[in-house]
């Protein structure tokens, strides 16, 4: 991110600067275009390239997932390579962020991304696997919210995988969520980075 602008904006105020940058990991190479004004323009983050080389894989059949808080969709393609068979749902706030995932997605011919605001995303639609970096520095009452709304449209028997910087406080998110009924395990924990195995609450 460029400066202090906070990345979360629906339309950041700085001006275009388009770059490209790699994601390499042992099953797939992608080359993303990227912009100032969305998170992690310079490089794909190593918290995310953590959760795509150590969280979980999406489980065999699963039919809709979900990267909430896509920026330029590292995740989603990574996602929709991975699971050609699902609809990978790529939601943001950040209508930058958006036109690059939509424009990465196609660039690499992943015709199963679905790039949409929350808002745009058609309430029937509840996933089997949601994945995210999530937008911590929105604060804890606006990312709690977010991630109760999102986290009640996991399937039964589905569930969330995500990374959270440690000294953003992952542990007492974890502990928040498992006491909320979505209990989460540490799944691996590197270089400051926590990775979280959410579990659909119990109906
Ligand atoms: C930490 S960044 C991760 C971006 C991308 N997944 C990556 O790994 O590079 C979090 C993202 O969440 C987005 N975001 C913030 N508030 C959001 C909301 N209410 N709904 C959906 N996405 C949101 C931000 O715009 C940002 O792109």
């Amino acid at each position: 991110m460029t400066g202090d602008q906070q990345y979360w904006t629906s339309r950041p105020e700085v001006g275009s600067r388009p770059d490209q940058v790699s994601l390499l990991l042992p099953d797939l190479e992608l080359s993303l275009g990227t912009d100032r004004g969305v998170f992690s323009a310079e490089r794909v983050d190593r918290g995310t390239r953590f959760l795509l080389m150590e969280g979980a894989r999406p489980p065999e059949g699963a039919a809709e997932l979900l990267d909430l808080g896509c920026g330029y969709g590292p995740i989603a393609c990574t996602l929709a390579v991975r699971s050609p068979g699902s609809r990978v749902w790529a939601v943001d706030v950040n209508e930058r962020a958006l036109d690059l995932c939509r424009d990465n997605a196609a660039a690499a011919g992943l015709g199963n991304v679905v790039v949409t605001t929350p808002d745009d995303l058609p309430d029937d639609v509840v996933f089997d696997g949601i994945w995210s970096n999530p937008p911590i520095r929105v604060g804890k009452a606006a990312l709690h919210d977010l991630l109760s709304t999102w986290l009640d449209r996991l399937a039964p028997g589905g569930s969330a995988h995500l990374v959270v910087q440690r000294h953003l406080g992952s542990d007492s998110l974890a502990r928040w969520l498992t006491d909320r009924g979505w209990s989460t395990q540490r799944r691996a924990s590197r270089k400051g980075f926590r990775l979280l195995d959410v579990a659909a609450r119990e109906v």
